[in-house]
């Protein structure tokens, strides 16, 4: 058994707060291109300029050192799981590429397997604690609690998937295990909503029994508040999505696909945020070790990889769409069972101030019955 991590705490930081992005990527199979995906974002992002450190969270498959060109790094991540070393930073080793500094795993290690999972946000809180603007964690197969926490914890959560059906059905899969292992989390205290949510469970995993709409409808129903939460992290949640391997623009359709039955059968955003075509000189990179040929100098991966990250993960604008993305707006309150007299959420309105439905601009969320209840008792206070 694994001992429980130090807190952050106990480590001398050098460093104020930063702003640091956690990007997670995963998506279920193995072998579908999730380190290679890694690598090439973080390879554009240090190109880019800024400071990366990429975590090799695989510990059945860690291979982030052989792509990067590396035999056997001399620390790895389960130095740190283990407890042989006080400090994350004392397991980050420099990768041939400028900017970028690697965390690798040491394949076969359990040390991860057997983690808590307040243990496992521990170490997301070490990785925030990195001196670096964007940690990347390749995240192995599978969706057993270990990765779909890890996933689950990162600021903005990609997934991989191939352009065939196989592939697409695990991704899908994949985004409704991490949802719903969130939502259970979030609502650990709640025994109503727990209760609700294992109602509409599906062991496995494959046919949707309930949209999560109708599920948020119905903890709605047994508590608003919560419902209203309940639909908050549901719209929270928008995992963006990388197909790789594509021979063919046309493949890109499988991605699409896959959008689309993420936002019809979920109610889930899934942005589609581009592709890396397949492409023989990758593998040859590889088998060579050479990182810096992985995103090569005149390939349409490199331009596509350089601009997805300017566009989406930097803020600038370089025009770059990557394919007939469809996105849903935020489902925000689902069929309202009642007409709300048209009200407006805003600061004018007698109950904000104690509104915990409060939502400035949008349309009140409050039934009609319990605003003109509410605004009686409100009333009442304010008399006295
Ligand atoms: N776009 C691509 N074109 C060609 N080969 C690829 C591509 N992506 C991945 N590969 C090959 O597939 C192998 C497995 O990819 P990898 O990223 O290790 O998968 P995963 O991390 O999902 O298990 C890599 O070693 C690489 O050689
Ligand atoms: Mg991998």
């Amino acid at each position: 058994m694994a001992k429980s991590l130090p807190t952050e705490d106990d480590i001398p930081s050098s460093e104020p707060a930063r702003s640091i992005k956690i990007i997670t990527v995963g998506g279920g199979k193995g072998g579908i291109g999730k380190t290679l995906v890694s690598s090439s974002l973080a390879i554009a992002l240090a190109e880019a300029g800024t400071r990366v450190v990429l975590v090799d969270a695989d510990l059945g498959g860690a291979n982030v050192h052989t792509v990067m060109g590396i035999h056997t790094p001399e620390k790895t991540l389960h130095d740190f799981i283990s407890r042989k070393v006080k400090a994350l930073s004392d397991v980050i080793i420099p990768s041939p590429i400028h900017g970028l500094q690697l965390i690798c795993g040491a394949a076969g290690s359990i040390g991860m397997a057997n983690m808590e999972y307040a243990d496992k946000l521990k170490l997301i809180r070490h990785f925030r604690r990195l001196l670096a603007e964007f940690v990347i964690v390749d995240i192995g197969a599978g969706m057993s609690l270990n990765e779909v926490d890890l996933f689950n914890a990162g600021d903005i959560q990609i997934v991989v998937a191939n352009p065939e059906p196989t592939s697409i059905q695990e991704c899908y899969n994949f985004i409704k295990v991490a949802i719903f292992r969130r939502l259970r989390r979030e609502f650990a205290d709640t025994k109503e909503v727990l209760e609700v949510l294992d109602r509409s469970k599906d062991p496995s995993h494959v046919h949707d029994r309930r949209l999560l709409t109708e599920i948020g409808e119905q903890v709605k129903q047994v508590d608003l508040r919560e419902g209203v939460r309940f639909f908050r992290l549901i719209n929270a949640f928008t995992p963006k999505l990388i197909l790789n391997r594509v021979h063919d623009y046309r493949e890109t359709l499988e991605g699409l696909a896959l959008q689309i039955a993420t936002q019809d059968l979920l109610r889930l955003r899934l942005d589609f945020w581009g592709y890396m075509s397949y492409d023989p000189y990758i593998a040859k990179a590889v088998r060579a070790m050479r990182p810096g040929e992985i995103l090569a100098g005149d390939s349409e991966n490199r331009d596509r990889f350089l601009k997805m990250v300017q566009q989406y993960l930097l803020g600038q604008n370089v025009h770059y769409r990557s394919i007939g993305t469809r996105t849903i707006l935020p489902i925000v309150d689902q069929q309202p069972t009642e007409k709300k007299e048209g009200r407006i959420c805003s600061q004018e309105c007698p109950l904000w101030q104690n509104c915990e439905l409060q939502e400035g601009g949008l349309p009140c969320r409050m039934p009609d019955h319990m605003y003109r209840e509410r605004l009686g008792g409100n009333l009442l206070t304010a008399g006295k």
